[in-house]
């Protein structure tokens, strides 16, 4: 398996690349080509022969007329394409992860739960091939959908990747790592094993859907010594509708998604007291 070609990619579509068609009312289809496959969808068949050759970009018909725009998936288009078994994370929040717990090149992390890969696959690309991603599982459906995500994404399992399935809270501790992010119910309950794992000066970031997850994790983070710089903030993205005069913010928007809590290991400093 070879890693997908990414967006902007000089040749032309090929047996085996991965294409995201839209049509003209801005649906989506994600494909991966194949050599005499074909693409049925509600305004008829692609045959995967005829974007097989053709520049990214170019435009394809359906055997009943509609045309598709096709273009190689970028990062965001996986993200919400991809099969799921749990929620995922969405881009908005994925790339505010990477800019507050500041993941890159060469970042150890440590990650719970992987869900569907996901929040994984954009922390693989911060961490790069210096850096590593340790990520656990609860629920082996869920690990099944990360892996398969994950492998799909890279063309093949990422050799700086660790899937562990099971609990993170018993293995959490004994695995040291500069950045922790979790997505997980609880992750308040994680802080004492993550105090552990994370060496001074690391980031937990923690994406949780509700306030009491949110209090309880502040609550946490003010009554050890270990935590410090504590922050919550989240990410409101509002789209615009941009069509001649017509320029305004559009009507709809995700308005929430989730709150991301984030605090630095500091060292037990007794001295400067
Ligand atoms: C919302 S999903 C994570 C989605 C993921 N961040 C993504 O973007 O695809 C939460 C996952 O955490 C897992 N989980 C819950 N508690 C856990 C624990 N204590 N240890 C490991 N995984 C856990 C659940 O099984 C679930 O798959």
């Amino acid at each position: 398996m070879t890693a997908p070609r990414r967006p902007g990619h000089p040749d032309p579509f090929a047996d085996g690349d991965k294409v995201l068609l839209l049509d003209r009312k801005g649906r989506r289809y994600l494909q991966s080509l194949r050599t005499g496959g074909e693409f049925h969808f509600h305004a008829g068949v692609v045959a995967h022969d005829d974007l097989i050759g053709l520049p990214e970009g170019s435009w394809v018909r359906s055997s009943k007329g509609s045309a598709l725009r096709a273009l190689r998936p970028t990062a965001a288009d996986w993200t919400v394409k991809a099969p799921r078994g749990a929620q995922v994370v969405y881009p908005k929040d994925q790339a505010m992860i990477v800019s507050l717990a500041d993941v890159g090149p060469g970042s150890v992390v440590v990650e719970a739960g992987a869900g569907s890969g996901a929040l994984t696959s954009a922390l693989l690309r911060a961490v790069g091939d210096h850096g590593r991603v340790i990520s656990f599982e609860l629920r082996d459906e869920h690990a099944d959908v990360a892996e398969r995500n994950v492998v799909e994404r890279f063309g093949g399992h990422p050799p700086n990747w660790e899937l562990r399935r099971g609990d993170v809270s018993d293995g959490l501790a004994a695995t040291p790592c500069d950045r922790l992010v979790l997505d997980l119910l609880e992750p308040g309950v994680v802080l004492a094993a993550a105090a552990e794992s994370l060496r001074p000066g690391g980031i937990v970031c923690a994406y949780t859907p509700t306030v009491p997850q949110v209090m309880r994790l502040h609550e946490v983070f003010s009554s050890d010594e270990r935590w410090g710089l504590a922050e919550t903030v989240e990410t409101l993205v509002r789209g615009w509708h941009v069509d001649g005069l017509s320029v305004r913010p559009n009507h709809r928007m995700v308005a929430h998604t989730a709150f991301l809590t984030t605090a630095r290991r500091l060292p037990r400093d007794e001295a400067l007291k």
